[in-house]
């Protein structure tokens, strides 16, 4: 229960309610997806790689309608419909699919992901893959699991122990990646872009990354999984400075023994 300023929150309902509405959003995604072919497809803005369909904009309001229905006092903040009540102690940050770019090619690397903000802060979250029939989710101070498996962090000390995910989208510029890429080949390390950045953070929390960096994220793509991070005990940046909620900000999550490596690695990227 969070209750620092007087009013008691019942975490718990929500914590099950965001479990329960992930997947049925999955399950909904999964129907449109053996659909594909019929789905049209838009891109936002002049960036021909953003890609949106009919799928994402269904799959929000069925989540933004069951928010009305059992949390009416929350706040909402999604990719496709904006934001409500930003002001609110409980504001749920909502991206209906994320991976739309291999949703629409048929590539399974595709999760909805539901995170909650308390008085500002990542609290929990669920990140639900159908394809792989997983569902990552989180609580502060409760953990982070996988189905019900208990998630950890690498220990990895180096970045050539391991894999380090990585992504990047047009409008940040090249100049924030290539050079990261290099040092990174330089030093031993590997990298890998599955299209996910809900994905690739569950699987910095489940240890299947050591790291990830990617040049901008947006809050409704990393949320749920900032939660998964920290209480499968990795670091993570300071995403939410300089309006992060809004606008979004470089984004590095990783295990404790290659952190700071990472960072360096990316150098002055990493600040924005
Ligand atoms: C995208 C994915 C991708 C990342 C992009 C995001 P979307 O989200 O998280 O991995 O590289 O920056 O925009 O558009 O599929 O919800
Ligand atoms: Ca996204
Ligand atoms: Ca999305």
């Amino acid at each position: 229960m969070a209750s620092s300023t007087g009013t008691t929150l019942d975490i718990e309902a929500r914590y099950a309610w965001a479990k329960s509405v992930a997947q049925q959003a999955a399950q909904m995604g999964m129907e449109f997806y053996q659909q594909r072919n019929d789905l049209t497809v838009e891109h936002k803005g002049d960036d021909r790689q953003d890609v949106v369909s009919i799928a994402d904009k269904q799959i929000e309001a069925f989540i933004r309608a069951q928010l009305s229905e059992h949390f009416p006092e929350d706040g909402f903040l999604g990719e496709e419909s904006g934001s409500a009540d930003l002001n609110a102690r409980c504001v749920w940050v909502i991206d209906p699919i994320d991976g739309t770019a291999c949703f629409v090619n048929g590539l399974h690397n595709w999760c909805v992901s539901v995170g909650l903000l308390v008085d500002g802060e990542p609290y929990l979250g669920a990140i639900a893959d159908p394809n792989h029939r997983e569902l990552f989710h989180g609580c502060k101070g409760s953990g982070a699991f996988v189905n019900d498996t208990p998630l950890a962090v690498s220990q990895a000390r180096h970045v050539r122990e391991g894999l380090t995910g990585t992504g990047t989208f047009h409008p940040r510029g090249k100049e924030h990646f290539i050079p990261f890429l290099q040092k990174l080949l330089e030093a031993g390390g590997m990298f890998i872009r599955n299209g996910s950045g809900a994905l690739m953070t569950a699987y910095v929390a489940a240890g299947r990354l050591i790291g990830y960096y990617e040049t901008q994220l947006k809050s409704w793509d990393c949320v749920a999984g900032l939660v998964l991070v920290t209480e499968a005990g990795g670091r993570v940046n300071d995403f939410f400075r300089n309006d992060g909620l809004l606008d979004g900000n470089p984004y590095l999550v990783a295990g404790p023994g290659v952190y700071d490596q990472l960072a360096e690695l990316i150098g002055p990227s990493l600040d924005g």
